[in-house]
């Protein structure tokens, strides 16, 4: 049978995912491909380190040029993260007539349209099934299951690591400070950590659903975001109290265009899912995507976001994909980050429309209630209930729901309201689903 050579940049909890696929499945793979899928080479960092899989003499190498060069190598699995470097060596893949597949959407997110240019340019092809949810096949649903459709909205839960540390701050009531060393153990957060508890890597991921889903182009970073970093156990258990489970959400969803008003709504934050429902019942490192859309209806994808065997599942039906051609017919039709396929404006987030949860910490005193409900109304903002539990401290939470309302009105209300003299702290505002 023809052989297909692949090469691997990054043998860690992916990449060795991997590697462990392709060596002890060789049987499988090349049915799926009519070839052999031949793990020729892989690049890492340092050749000494433990690997988590038996690779052949010969096929480690601590030099990724030992990859770029290897003139028989014909598809590459760039498995390494990180932005600057992972992008070189990107480039270099392709300028040497490789096609690439990627787990990486820091890198996508950031350099997308300078990477599939040069794809384009050098008559090559990027798969990136493995940079959202993991093992969730949501890349190949958006770019060909549902072509028939406009998609209308989607919401997802994009990163696994959050979702086991807050399904852990739910069940125990532990901090996210006490969960996140066991996420990284289990191989679900990224090398650095931060990216997820930030919401930084729930974004990359949204901007590239954006892009795919709707034709937007937004940049990640211009997404108004929060992360359960700042998701104080209080909370939890408030919302908890009022039927609700947080989770978070990357939202992206189409608004009619108006006179320059309108257009692709995005955020990404913690929020109130009702409990019971599909998306609050996500559970550990799984990831979800609600998409609605206009012929089809709505759907509901859900399975593991994060990890080494679910991350190696989806590179290795990039790869094979590759091998058969079918990656290169998406690829040339779709025409992904270039000014073609944009077609979406992003919308000015202050106005999206949403309920919100608010918690003001503030003075048992007469009138504090009135100063408020004041404050709220003068943004236009109206209260849909309103909870106060009896304190025997100085300051007490007031927990009020809103019904829906902008993002822009909301902001300014808790504004004026932190600015009242009975308020002790900036309030907490958090989005509620639906
Ligand atoms: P990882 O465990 O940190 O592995 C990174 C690998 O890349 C290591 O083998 C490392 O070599 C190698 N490497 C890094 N910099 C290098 C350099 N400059 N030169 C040569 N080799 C280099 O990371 P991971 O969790 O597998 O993630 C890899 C990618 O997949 C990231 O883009 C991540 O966002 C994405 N991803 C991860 C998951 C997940 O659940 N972990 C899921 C989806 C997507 P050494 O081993 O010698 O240090
Ligand atoms: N760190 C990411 C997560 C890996 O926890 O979802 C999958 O992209």
């Amino acid at each position: 049978m023809e052989k297909s050579k692949v090469g691997l940049v990054g043998l860690g909890t992916v990449g060795s995912g991997v590697a462990r696929i392709l060596l002890d499945h060789g049987d499988r793979t090349a049915r799926q491909a009519g070839r052999v899928l031949w793990l020729e080479k892989a690049a890492v960092r340092d050749p000494a380190k433990p690997r988590g899989c038996e690779l052949p003499e010969g096929v480690l190498t601590g030099q990724i040029d030992d990859v770029v060069n290897d003139p028989e190598i014909e598809v590459v699995a760039e498995l390494m993260g990180g932005v600057d470097r992972a992008r070189e060596v990107v480039l270099a893949l392709l300028a040497a007539g490789k096609d690439v597949v990627t787990a990486n959407k820091a890198l996508l997110a950031a350099h997308g349209p300078e990477l599939f240019d040069a794809a384009r340019e050098a008559g090559r092809t990027i798969a990136f099934e493995a940079a959202v949810a993991g093992g969730v096949p949501i890349i190949a649903n958006l770019s060909q299951c549902l072509s028939a459709n406009q998609v209308l909205s989607l919401t997802g839960i994009l990163n696994g690591t959050c979702n086991f540390i807050l399904e852990k701050m739910h069940a125990e009531g532990v901090p996210y400070s006490e969960v996140i060393a066991e996420a990284q153990r289990l191989g679900y957060a990224e090398a650095d950590p931060a990216m997820d508890v930030d919401g930084t890597d729930t974004a990359q991921k949204l901007a590239i659903l954006a892009h795919l889903a709707f034709g937007a182009r937004p940049d990640w970073a211009a997404i108004p975001r929060s992360g359960i970093d700042t998701l104080d156990l209080a909370d939890v258990r408030m919302a908890q109290q009022l039927g609700y489970t947080i989770k978070l959400l990357g939202v992206a969803e189409l608004t009619p265009v108006s006179q320059g008003v309108g257009g692709l709504q995005l955020s990404v934050g913690p929020t109130l899912v009702r409990s019971g429902s599909p998306l609050a019942d996500v559970p550990g490192p799984m990831n979800a995507v609600k998409v609605t859309a206009d012929a089809v209806g709505e759907l509901f994808y859900e399975g593991p976001g994060a990890g080494q065997m679910p991350t190696a599942s989806a590179v290795v039906a990039d790869l094979i994909d590759t091998a058969v051609g079918r990656t290169r017919l998406t690829f040339q039709t779709l025409k992904l980050w270039s000014k073609e396929s944009e077609r979406t404006p992003v919308a000015d987030p202050s106005d999206s429309v949403a309920r919100f949860y608010l918690r003001v910490e503030a003075a048992d005193e007469p009138g504090v209630l009135a100063q408020i409900a004041g404050a709220l109304a003068a943004e236009g903002v109206s209260i849909a209930s309103f909870q106060q539990h009896a304190s025997d401290t100085a300051t007490v939470p007031l927990v009020l729901m809103t019904h829906a309302t902008t993002e822009g009105a909301a902001e300014r209300a808790c504004q004026k309201i932190a600015a009242l003299k009975p308020v002790t702290s900036q309030p907490v505002r958090l989005r509620v689903l639906g």
